[in-house]
């Protein structure tokens, strides 16, 4: 049977991922300098992995209810009611959704609110899920460029915001670049989606992995607050933010396939309606671990990728310009224009120097930048940096 005559043009629209395809390169070299993994390099705390055992021997191992255990969902009600100052109703007024990843909250929340003809804006650069949004969704993604400081800004949004623009999807600390918004920031892009009727989509995956300097822009230390500045921490924005965060990143569980996310109650209402016929639960022994996720200290991991990151802003700040990264652990480095080369051909002569990075260019329609990740041991993170510092020409 001729399969492909027969595929519709939805996959056809979307690429595979640019980052793959380092996977694969990597995959042939013996012992890598791999500065490309997007996921924490420290174990599973073991609380978290006892609980999921200990589900798995108490046979909590069918189908839960689609928005997740009550447990877990009490639980992060109360994390956003301190962090966020959100109020909860009762159980039958759902405003929380416990979902499969970050990838699932995201996919579900667009599949409610954009169809064929309406626009999203997203950053450019941006995390790789969200242009291929746009196939998933018959939708179209415009790209808000945030060249070179890294910074979504209501001035950047609002001329690309239409009378089909439906939703702005915002993601801080920030996948490729680690940058994060200030409070200011935050505030100001509720205010312009609000008066322009327009959703706002925090994408906070990376928010337990934010350092002081993006912990204290100067309102969020006055207020006593000690978290990532976020746009859903105004009056009222529960009714206009939908947030979305995970525990993958946060507590090094990515394969357990578990986020969340919490918002007006109409598009939670819809969100747990097509995720009751598609991915049904989150996954059920997952669920149990990550309410002792919840109560996990992660600090003393954050002050070690906050001291990787002074290392890697210090190295690479003498050869190029790198914004610096007040969370989650990426940097996004340029390519001097001097060296004539784009992002992709600078990581492939970093392939053959063993070491890898990912071109700017798969999370961008540039190709200037690359990206790298500092999960990883600190020797091989200094042995990696000294071959891309002489690559960038110091
Ligand atoms: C910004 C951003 N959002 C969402 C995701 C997806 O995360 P999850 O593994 O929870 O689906 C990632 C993963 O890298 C990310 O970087």
């Amino acid at each position: 049977m001729d399969i492909q005559r027969l595929l519709c043009d939805r996959p056809r629209g979307i690429q595979v991922s640019g980052i793959r395809r380092v996977f694969e390169l990597g995959a042939k070299l013996p012992d890598p300098i791999n500065l490309s993994i997007g996921q924490p390099d420290f174990p599973v705390p073991d609380p978290i992995k006892q609980a999921a055992i200990e589900a798995i021997r108490e046979d909590r191992n069918g189908y839960t209810l689609t928005q997740g255990i009550p447990e877990l969902r009490d639980r992060i009600e109360r994390e956003l009611a301190m962090d966020l100052g959100w109020s909860f109703g009762a159980r039958t007024d759902p405003r929380v959704l416990v979902t499969g990843g970050t990838s699932g909250a995201l996919l579900l929340a667009f599949l409610c609110m954009i169809g064929p003809g309406d626009e999203f804006i997203i950053p450019d650069p941006y995390f790789v899920m969200y242009p291929h949004l746009a196939a998933l969704c018959a939708g179209r993604a415009v790209l808000c460029d945030t060249y070179p400081d890294f910074r979504m800004t209501a001035e950047r949004v609002e001329p690309l915001i239409t009378e089909r623009t439906k939703v702005v999807l915002f993601n801080s600390p920030g996948n490729p670049t680690g940058v994060v918004a200030t409070r200011d920031e935050c505030r100001d892009l509720l205010e312009l989606c609000r008066s322009r009727g327009v959703l706002l989509i925090s994408d906070e995956i990376y928010d337990g992995f934010t350092f002081e300097d993006g912990l204290t822009d100067t309102a969020a230390r006055d207020s006593g607050l000690r978290k990532c500045p976020s746009p859903a921490r105004f009056g009222g924005a529960s009714e206009d933010v939908l947030v979305v965060r995970g525990f993958g990143k946060t507590y090094g569980v990515t394969g357990w396939r578990m986020g969340y996310c919490a918002g007006p109650e109409p598009l939670i209402t819809e969100m747990a309606k097509l995720q009751q016929y598609t991915f049904v639960c989150s996954p059920s022994i997952a669920q149990w671990g990550c309410l002792a996720a919840l109560d996990t200290d992660i600090t003393a991991h954050v002050r070690d990728y906050q001291a990787r990151r002074d290392l890697v802003v210090a190295r690479l700040s003498a050869v190029t310009r790198v914004a610096t990264p007040a969370g989650a652990f990426y940097a996004f480095p340029e390519v001097p224009r001097s060296l004539g080369i784009t992002g992709s051909q600078l990581c492939e002569r970093a392939i053959q120097r063993n070491v890898l990075t990912i071109p700017g260019a798969v999370f961008s329609s540039r190709d200037t930048n690359l990206r790298l990740s500092y999960a990883t041991r600190r020797d091989k993170l200094e042995a990696g940096l000294d071959i891309l510092v002489e690559l960038l020409g110091g």
